[in-house]
């Protein structure tokens, strides 16, 4: 796809935040991408402009159906002002993936790389320089035809914002608290759990304001039929270390988020000798894990939290302390690493870095 990226700047830029207090998703830079698709047409006019509010009719078929899609990704500057993006191919073709399973047409990946990469280094003063933060890249679609019937639309806005970023969870770095979900369910296998939709976010919210009033971070989910296997985390994908063996569920439940961190994760640590095995497990087996002392670390892994200890599980009134809720040895390592990486401070032999400019 070879399309010339239009671009109007704004006459009214923003005064950029001090990134010493950056917190998660707060802020907007000066520009957003919007390309447009029409049946007939496919997409196009690919466009940057001053970011600000959106015309959209009542009827949009995305407020009442959500027809829609997103992805995250970050952009780190590092120390000697080079613009880095980790893996960015990966959640262009992921959008592919989300847009199958909605009925969006697919965007071209190259073409969407390129498409963050140009909206990218036009704001990339935007970047804050403070340990941990970074700008993160919000690509995603909306379904736009105007219209009450339910069918796939016929037209989509394709748009990219971006947001300078601290951490995602107040607690950094340091162990979350995460309430095991007995009573709701994220999806199922046929559902939408494995695509990137705004509908498992909006499903997983009853049981995130209920685990926050219990004094939990976020909810680990189990799987929707037998409310057994364990699932995701709220915003993240999860790992074990069970006795030196790393263990997370595997995909082919078909109701989890193929994550970027995950998949980023599994690579790690094979490369380190380290024996994975993405497999069903149940909490009923992490429980017996914590009675034998051979539950080592629990962590969660994606774009915006990276790597997050779990300090703590609660799973029907029983309390299981990992870590005496410290981080661990592991995802201290597979923090730094990935982070080190991110950041331009570790050698990327992975070839997961995609330099903007
Ligand atoms: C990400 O990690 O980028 C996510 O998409 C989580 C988001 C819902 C905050």
């Amino acid at each position: 796809m070879s399309l010339n990226i239009r671009i109007e700047k704004t006459k009214n830029p923003k005064t950029k935040p001090d990134s010493n207090n950056l917190k998660f998703g707060e802020l907007f830079t000066d520009h957003m991408f919007i390309m447009d698709y029409t049946e007939g047409m496919g997409w196009h006019d690919p466009r940057i402009v001053p970011y600000g509010p959106l015309e959209l009719e009542p009827s949009t078929m995305v407020f009442h159906y959500g027809q829609a899609i997103f992805e995250g990704l970050k952009a780190y500057k590092t120390k000697d002002k080079k613009i880095l993006l980790f893996r960015p191919e990966k959640n262009m073709e992921r959008i592919n993936i989300s847009n199958d399973r909605l009925c969006i047409p697919p965007i071209d990946v190259d073409f969407a790389v390129e498409a963050a990469k140009t909206l990218v280094n036009l704001e990339k003063d935007w970047i804050p320089e403070a340990e941990g933060t970074s700008l993160y890249v919000r690509p995603f679609i909306i379904s736009t035809d105007p219209y009450l019937g339910v069918r796939p639309s016929i037209t989509y806005k394709f748009m990219i914002i971006l947001s300078p970023v601290g951490a995602y969870y107040k607690e950094g770095i340091n162990p979350v608290k995460i309430y095991v979900e007995t009573n709701y369910v994220r999806a199922v296998k046929g559902g939408i759990g494995y695509s990137k939709t705004p509908g498992n976010y909006a499903s997983s919210l009853k049981a995130q304001v209920e685990a926050i009033e219990k004094g939990y971070t976020q909810v680990l989910w189990l799987d929707g039929v037998e409310k057994k296997y364990i699932e995701e985390v709220g915003t993240m994908n999860v790992f074990f270390n069970i006795n030196g063996e790393i263990i997370t569920p595997s995909l082919e439940s078909g109701s989890i988020l193929a994550g970027i961190t995950r998949a980023s994760t599994i690579e790690l640590l094979k490369s380190w000798g380290i024996k994975v095995t993405e497999r069903k497990i149940s909490i009923d087996e992490i429980y017996q894990a914590h009675l034998d002392g051979t539950l080592i670390e629990a962590f969660g892994t994606g774009t915006a939290a990276v790597i997050s200890p779990v300090g703590e599980l609660s799973w029907n009134e029983k309390t299981i302390i990992i870590n005496n809720g410290e981080i661990g040895e592991l995802s201290s390592k597979i923090y730094s690493t990935i982070t080190g990486i991110q950041y331009g401070n570790i050698c990327d032999n992975f070839g997961w870095i995609v330099e903007v400019s």
